[in-house]
C-alpha cells in the first residue's frame, strides 16, 4: 500500500467553499444527508442514520487516511459550515489512479457548492506525488452531478454498463474523468 499524505494544514478551497475534516458539529448535517433518498445508496452513511450512526460514520471518515483508502472531508460554506462532503478514493494510488465522490446536504443545492468542492478536491489531488487520473463514477440520469464534473473540469470518457450495485441492482456508469 502507498503511504497517503497527510491532509493539508491549509484547507484546499475554491471559491466559498473550503474542505476540512469533518468535526463532531457535523452531525446534524451528516444526519441531513442520511435523510437523502441517494446519498445511503452510493455510500457508507446508514439511511435515516441517528446520532450514534452519523458519529460512527464520522469516525470511519478519520479513519480511511489511517488505513490508506483516502479521504472523506466536510464540504464547507464561508461560515464553516458543512454543506457537504467529497471524497477521494486513493486505493489505487500505487498505479496513480484516483476516484472522487461528492454529495451536497438537499438543503445547500443549486448553489454551485459541488463544483467548487469537486474543484478543490481536485486541485488538492495534484498535490498528491504519483497521481495522474481522477476518475468519477456518474449514473446517467444525474444531470447535476454531470454538470458538477464538467464544471470541474472533468471529461467524459464513455458508458461503462452495469458496472455499479446501487440499490440492489447494476447501473450504467458515465466515466469521467480529469488528467493531471
Ligand atoms: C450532484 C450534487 C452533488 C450537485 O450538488 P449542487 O451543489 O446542487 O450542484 P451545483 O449547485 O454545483 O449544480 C451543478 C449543476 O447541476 C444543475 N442542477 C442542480 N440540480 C439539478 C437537477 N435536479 N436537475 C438538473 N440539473 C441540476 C445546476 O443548475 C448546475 O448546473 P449549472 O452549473 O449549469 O447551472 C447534489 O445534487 C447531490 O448531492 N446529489 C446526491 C448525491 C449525488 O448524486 N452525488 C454524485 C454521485 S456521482
Amino acid at each position: 500500500m502507498t503511504p497517503l499524505p497527510p491532509w493539508p494544514t491549509e484547507p484546499p478551497r475554491c471559491g466559498p467553499v473550503a474542505l476540512r475534516p469533518f468535526r463532531d458539529d457535523d452531525l446534524a448535517a451528516v444526519r441531513e444527508l442520511a435523510a437523502d433518498l441517494y446519498v445511503p445508496l452510493i455510500g457508507s452513511l446508514p439511511a435515516h442514520a441517528d446520532d450514534a450512526q452519523a458519529r460512527a460514520w464520522i469516525t470511519r471518515q478519520h479513519d480511511r487516511w489511517t488505513t490508506g483508502a483516502g479521504f472523506s472531508v466536510a464540504a464547507t460554506d464561508l461560515d464553516d459550515r458543512m454543506v457537504g462532503t467529497v471524497g477521494l478514493h486513493l486505493r489505487d494510488l500505487g498505479e496513480g489512479r484516483a476516484t472522487a465522490g461528492y454529495a451536497v446536504l438537499p438543503s445547500r443545492r443549486g448553489h454551485g457548492y459541488a463544483a467548487a468542492a469537486l474543484t478543490a478536491l481536485t486541485a488538492f489531488a495534484w498535490t498528491i506525488a504519483g497521481l495522474h487520473r481522477v476518475a468519477l463514477h456518474v449514473e446517467p440520469w444525474n444531470t447535476a452531478s454531470v454538470r458538477t464534473a464538467e464544471a470541474a473540469g472533468y471529461s467524459r470518457e464513455g458508458l461503462l454498463r452495469s458496472h455499479t450495485e446501487i440499490g440492489g441492482t447494476g447501473r450504467d456508469m458515465v466515466l469521467y474523468a480529469a488528467v493531471r
